[in-house]
């Protein structure tokens, strides 16, 4: 069910900030239940990485984010610095701005100070990182309206409220090159649903992460200090927290590999030894050696991005590329 939860900017009572609200249309926690029987349950056993971004998963992913390694975050940043200017006069003022995986919507600021937004609606699954970015977004932007909802964006979303916003077009951003997490049948599925809920007058922002030297890929998901092999390692300690599971952590070891066919990272957890896990009552076995698949993380050419994008019936209008050609934010019109 859809319920308004007020938030102050801030995170305070001050009477005079703005006060934004954030729509609860998180998947109900059989869900998550549903989801990790029937993924330990396959062959080969995979978990769905939208099950990541609990309070500490969310908090790893930042930590991630500041890793010499893992270059997308900084890279794609210091492009919409650089570009957002540009983007903007593409995009011209007073448009519904929808945000996929807004996350700690750092990229967003950079964008809302040269888009000029009539409204900003954030979506994303993570309902503490979406209040905390939501607060801070309200404070700095005070006059900008903000209906943040707090939904698995992979599902249809529920938005009557949006029909009511006085905007002269939408723009749909969709930043951190997230659309790698989905595999290309699911991202042409989603770029083809994004495309009605942008309407004749729309447009995408999508950031994407290009192919590269297979080296620079492995070091990024690979990082000295673990904290990627820590954050795949997460999702296991949250099963065990909130679906009575009984993974022992140090039974189970991060890999992450480039498969240059498929053109992706994966992220696995691989079982160190012959061993059962209990999940809700439920036994799973694991042979020596076996994998659970939890991350894919495509990495795309621009004339590949442009082609899944034409194919979702998205008309490729620009693309922005920093100097090392390590990222793109690529610009779709209806
Ligand atoms: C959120 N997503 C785009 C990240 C990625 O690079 O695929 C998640 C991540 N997984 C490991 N490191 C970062």
């Amino acid at each position: 069910m859809t319920s308004g939860i007020p938030v102050r900017a801030g995170g305070s009572p001050a009477a005079d900030a703005p006060a934004v609200s954030v729509l609860d249309q998180q998947p109900a926690a059989e869900r998550f239940l549903e989801d990790v029987l029937a993924g330990l349950g396959a062959t080969p056993k995979a978990l769905p990485p939208k099950y990541f971004y609990d309070a500490r998963g969310c908090a790893l992913f930042e930590a991630i984010c500041e890793l010499p390694e893992y270059y997308p975050t900084r890279v794609e940043l210091a492009l919409m610095r650089d570009c957002a200017a540009d983007m903007a006069a593409q995009l011209s003022q007073g448009a519904l701005l929808i945000e996929f995986g807004s996350g700690a919507s750092v990229k967003t600021e950079v964008l809302l100070r040269t888009l000029h937004p009539a409204a900003y609606v954030p979506v994303d699954i993570a309902a503490d990182a979406l209040r905390a970015s939501t607060a801070r977004l309200a404070a700095t932007f005070p006059a900008l309206p903000i209906t943040a909802i707090c939904a698995d964006y992979m599902q249809p979303l529920r938005m009557p409220e949006l029909a009511h916003v006085r905007a002269s077009h939408r723009v749909i951003y969709f930043p951190g090159s997230t659309i790698g997490n989905l595999t290309m049948a699911e991202a042409q599925d989603f770029l083809g649903r994004a495309r009605s809920l942008a309407g004749a007058q729309g447009a995408m922002l999508v950031g994407v992460d290009l192919k590269k030297d297979p080296q620079v890929l492995h070091a990024a998901y690979n990082d000295a200090q673990g904290v990627t092999a820590e954050f795949n390692l997460n999702l296991l300690r949250r099963i065990n927290r909130m679906l009575a599971a009984d993974f022992d952590l140090d039974q189970f070891r991060h890999v992450a590999f480039y498969d240059a066919a498929a053109g992706r990272i994966e992220m696995h957890l691989e079982s160190l030894r012959a061993q059962t896990v209990t999940v809700s009552g439920r036994t799973f076995a694991f042979a020596a050696g076996e994998r659970m698949h939890t991350e894919n993380s495509c990495k795309y050419s621009i004339e590949q991005f442009q082609r899944l994008a034409q194919a979702a019936g998205f008309r490729p209008a620009q693309v922005w590329v920093d100097a090392d050609r390590q990222f793109a934010v690529h610009l779709l019109r209806v």
